[in-house]
């Protein structure tokens, strides 16, 4: 069984999100771990020479020719690990309400055609089943959309695109824990909070039995 690790932790060493991370791979067991820092390898975007390869290739079953192939050949890297992968793990912090464009940007490489997912007769089929995807993220703020007085009710989108990228792949199970409000001003809040998600990320660690 494989891991695939997928970080992006611009805060390095005080990173609140990394302390989460680092209770769940110290309680893997039985899976070897791959680790992917975009920091040190970012994605590429798709440009207008990696996109028109894409799109021979992936829908209309063109043979691409080598210039065509080098020009997605580090997207394409990224879907191949993710598809060699049993379970998935992306570790990150909220970005201005949502997911960091770096991550967005790992899911536009490895969402592809014929890979991680088809269109069918049936319409669109995730090509992952089986797998599973855990989302470790924090967030400044607290996103509830059940509590009426919330600063910031459903201004949430990471939590919504996290769920809808893994179940458009066809992920067997999906789990989102993310620690809330670590620029709560109350003394020991951040702290609680973190505990709080770094327990749960150990129980999934222990129910996937990795
Ligand atoms: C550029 C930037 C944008 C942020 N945007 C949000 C946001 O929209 N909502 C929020 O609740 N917190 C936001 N935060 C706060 C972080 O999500 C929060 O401090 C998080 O715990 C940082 O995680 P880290 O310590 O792993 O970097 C932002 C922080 C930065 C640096």
């Amino acid at each position: 069984m494989k891991t695939l690790i997928v970080s992006y932790l611009p805060s390095l060493e005080d990173s609140s999100t990394k302390k989460i991370l680092d209770a769940f791979t110290s309680s893997i067991k039985n899976s070897t771990i791959e680790y992917l820092d975009l920091l040190k390898n970012p994605p590429s975007f798709f440009m207008a020479d990696s996109l028109a390869a894409y799109r021979m290739r992936n829908y209309g079953g063109v043979k691409l020719n080598k210039e065509q192939e080098t020009s997605i050949a580090s997207i394409d890297s990224m879907c191949q690990q993710l598809k060699s992968a049993d379970i998935v793990v992306l570790a990150y912090p909220m970005h201005n309400f949502g997911m960091p464009g770096i991550i967005k940007t790992y899911f536009d490489a490895v969402l592809q055609h014929g890979e991680t997912f088809k269109y069918g007769a049936k319409g669109p089929e995730g090509l992952m089943k089986g797998k599973k995807a855990l989302t470790i993220y924090t967030s400044g703020g607290g996103y509830s959309a059940d509590k009426a007085t919330h600063e910031y009710p459903n201004w949430d989108t990471l939590t919504v695109l996290s769920k809808i990228e893994f179940s458009f792949m066809g992920y067997s199970e999906i789990e989102i824990i993310g620690a809330q409000g670590t620029l709560n001003a109350s003394p020991g809040y951040k702290e609680k909070a973190i505990a709080d998600a770094s327990e749960k990320v150990k129980k999934i660690a222990e129910k996937w039995n990795l």
